[in-house]
């Protein structure tokens, strides 16, 4: 097998933190010739900006062009919070999703056993919860013109985004989720706001036109997005498989996150679409963000950077039993009562960044026999 090459992009907070612990484990998987991936790294977000005056260099962005599968951290910061624009942080970060075109955003909202009493909601309402969000990417009020701001002739100013959707961008998004759902549970919970947008109307109808055509074995239901947030949180398990617009589900995953017990533990994977050759683009990142207050201090649990890594092995190289291993490994590290700060629990024992992974590492010797 050819080396795959991998470019990470640790970016800023605690990214690089626990982007060195996904490091071990690859060295570690490269090692028992598991894998056989070539690493190389680069700078994205505030780090980017304070190196080369822009969050994501032309030269970094061909390189994840080029790239098998991009893993990133996390971008932003305060330090940045007074930059313009156009070089924040968080450009860097969606210039990678619209240039790579990574149009489906898939975010699972699993409550591991071991953690489902760190969960907000109670017990018997979280438990076992299986959820995947398909939050569309690339489109939406994220990158709609008109944007900016304006001063009107009365000295006012307005800011403007635009909302809009296309129907092929509709159909590409809802195919996936459709496709996935058709490995789960075969329900499909589509959420926009039809009842006040048009683009919210159009997307309800080119889904529920798809299932009609070509997934007639798929349960669909539509929701609006208010609805949905409240039905999250009052009997999650409702729910298979989301799919909604841009902004809906970065509102949603996000709240999704945390009836799991602890945003430190979502992975997520951006695709693009069929290159040919089964090829397609892949970024994975952890949900969270780059929590600078804990940032440098070894707090930070790897273990949605580590889950995110999982990720890719089994969606750009269908690797599934390494996939399998690793997330079996983070399993019964979370069973052992092994813990990070953010979801430590009476009686458990709390450990560091690297102690996570040392943790991590050590169930995979045993698993891997
Ligand atoms: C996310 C984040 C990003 C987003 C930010 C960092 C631009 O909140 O990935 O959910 O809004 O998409
Ligand atoms: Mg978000």
């Amino acid at each position: 097998m050819t080396a795959k090459n991998i470019l990470i992009l640790a970016g800023d907070g605690i990214g690089p933190e626990v982007m060195t612990q996904v490091k071990r484990i690859i060295d570690w998987m490269n090692g028992k010739g598991l894998t056989n991936f070539a690493v190389s790294e680069g700078l994205v977000g505030g780090c980017s900006y304070d190196a080369h005056g822009t969050p994501l260099t032309d030269e970094t962005m061909q390189r994840a062009m080029d790239a098998d599968a991009v893993l990133l951290g996390a971008v932003g910061g305060p330090q940045w919070d007074n930059l313009d624009f156009s070089v924040k942080p968080e450009r860097g970060l969606l210039r990678l999703r619209k240039d790579m075109e990574l149009f489906a955003n898939l975010r699972p909202a699993l409550v591991f056993d071991a953690l489902a009493e760190a969960s907000s909601l109670k017990l018997e309402l979280v438990k076992g919860l299986d959820i995947m969000i398909v939050r569309e990417l690339t489109g939406g009020v994220y990158f709609g013109q008109p944007r900016g701001i304006e001063t009107l002739p009365n000295g006012e100013r307005r800011g403007i985004n635009t909302q809009v959707y296309t129907t092929s961008e509709i159909i590409r998004v809802a195919e996936v989720a459709f496709d996935l759902a058709r490995k789960r549970g075969s329900r499909v919970h589509s959420v926009e706001k039809a009842n006040v947008m048009e683009s919210g109307l159009l997307w309800r109808e080119e889904v529920q036109k798809l299932r009609d055509a070509k997934y007639q074995d798929v349960h669909l239901e539509h929701m609006y997005a208010d609805n949905c947030a409240m039905q999250l949180v009052r009997t999650p398990r409702q729910f298979d498989v989301i799919v909604t617009d841009n902004l809906f589900g970065d509102l949603l995953s996000d709240c999704a996150a945390m009836l799991t017990g602890s945003l430190g533990m979502l992975p997520s994977a951006s695709l693009g679409g069929d290159l040919g050759g089964g090829k397609r683009r892949a970024l994975y990142e952890p949900v969270h963000g780059s929590a600078p207050d804990i940032a440098g201090q070894n707090k930070a649990n790897p273990l949605a950077c580590i889950l995110s890594y999982s990720m890719m092995l089994r969606y750009s190289f269908g690797l599934l039993k390494e996939a399998d291993l690793l997330d079996q490994a983070a399993q019964n590290v979370l069973n052992a009562g092994i813990r990070t700060g953010d979801i430590m629990a009476a009686g458990c024992t709390q450990v560091g960044t690297d102690g996570m992974g040392d943790a991590i590492l050590a169930e995979l010797s045993k698993l891997n026999g």
